[in-house]
């Protein structure tokens, strides 16, 4: 029997919660991490191939350019391959970006679709109450998604807007030590999560607190699941409210490392 295999990368879980839903439609479908995971290898034939992702500042989160760029395909060149960003609404070049990567390796990407969800980024705004209907919403809104992705539909991404481009290699620079704008405050408690759910191990703890090194990837998980609300970026998160995906708590996203998700 061919095989299915998902890539994907998470912060707060939207897009771990969506590649387990996809998962549960393929036969015997396995989920793998992006962010901890380097220098795969697809050995033997797979059916398909999918990468799920959330929406960066228009683009695709670093770790994910990355990862595009070092996947070893194979003999799976003739797979179906398929990319879904989830995003707050914009998602800009955050698909057709995976397309132009793919395409440079002698690749194609066969489907490429968004899904509008929570959006997360705490740092630019507030998080909004109703999570409630807007999970409600997203879980509506990738059944056809799914369904396509069953059926190896097609669809074209469109190509990279230059406008965005620009925008978003000015943003890309800076993401890495964007965590030097971090802060911790007496409310921290040692509990290690912000550690267990970083997915590209960007924390370390020193005498319980965390520190961090310099190779963020903004996915503001550790601002969002830290049960204290002891990390702040600077001073625009201070007093606004926190939002991790209802399905997936934060043992599950740390299982990242791991690499694969029953
Ligand atoms: C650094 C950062 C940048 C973001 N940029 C965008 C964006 O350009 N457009 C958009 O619609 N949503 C944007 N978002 C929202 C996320 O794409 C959205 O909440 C996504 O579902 C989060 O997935 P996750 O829970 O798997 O991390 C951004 C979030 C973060 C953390
Ligand atoms: S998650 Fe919060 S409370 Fe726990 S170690 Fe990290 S900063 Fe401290
Ligand atoms: S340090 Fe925080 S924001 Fe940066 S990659 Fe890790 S969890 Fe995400």
């Amino acid at each position: 029997m061919n095989k299915n295999v998902i890539f994907y990368f998470s912060g707060t879980g939207n897009c771990l919660k969506l590649a387990k839903d996809i998962a549960r439609e393929l036969p015997g479908c396995e989920i793998v991490s992006m962010g901890r995971n380097h220098h795969c290898v697809l050995d033997g034939a797979y059916d398909s191939v999918g990468f799920v992702y959330p929406t960066y500042f228009v683009g695709l989160p670093l770790k994910v350019r990355e990862f595009l760029l070092e996947l070893d395909f194979g003999a799976n060149k003739e797979a179906y391959i398929y990319a879904v960003t989830t995003c707050g609404r914009t998602a800009g070049n955050a698909l057709a970006q995976a397309a132009a990567l793919l395409g440079q390796r002698g690749m194609r990407l066969d489907y490429g679709n968004k899904i509008d969800m929570f959006s997360n980024y705490v740092v630019l705004y507030d998080m909004s109450k109703k999570v409630d209907e807007k999970t409600a919403r997203s879980d509506k809104a990738a059944v056809p998604v799914i369904d396509d992705i069953k059926n190896k539909a097609a669809r074209k991404t469109g190509g990279v807007n230059p406008l965005l481009e620009w925008y978003y290699k000015g943003k890309a620079k800076s993401i890495p030590a964007m965590d030097k704008g971090y802060t911790v405050s007496g409310k921290c408690v040692s509990c290690g999560i912000c550690k267990e759910v970083c997915p590209v191990d960007n924390i370390a703890l020193q005498d319980g607190k965390p520190v961090f090194k310099h190779h963020c990837e903004q996915c503001v998980a550790c601002i969002q699941y830290c049960p204290e609300r002891a990390i702040d970026y600077k001073n625009k998160t201070q007093g606004r409210g926190r939002y991790t995906n209802p399905h997936i708590g934060y043992k599950e996203l740390g299982a990242q490392g791991d690499g694969t998700h029953a």
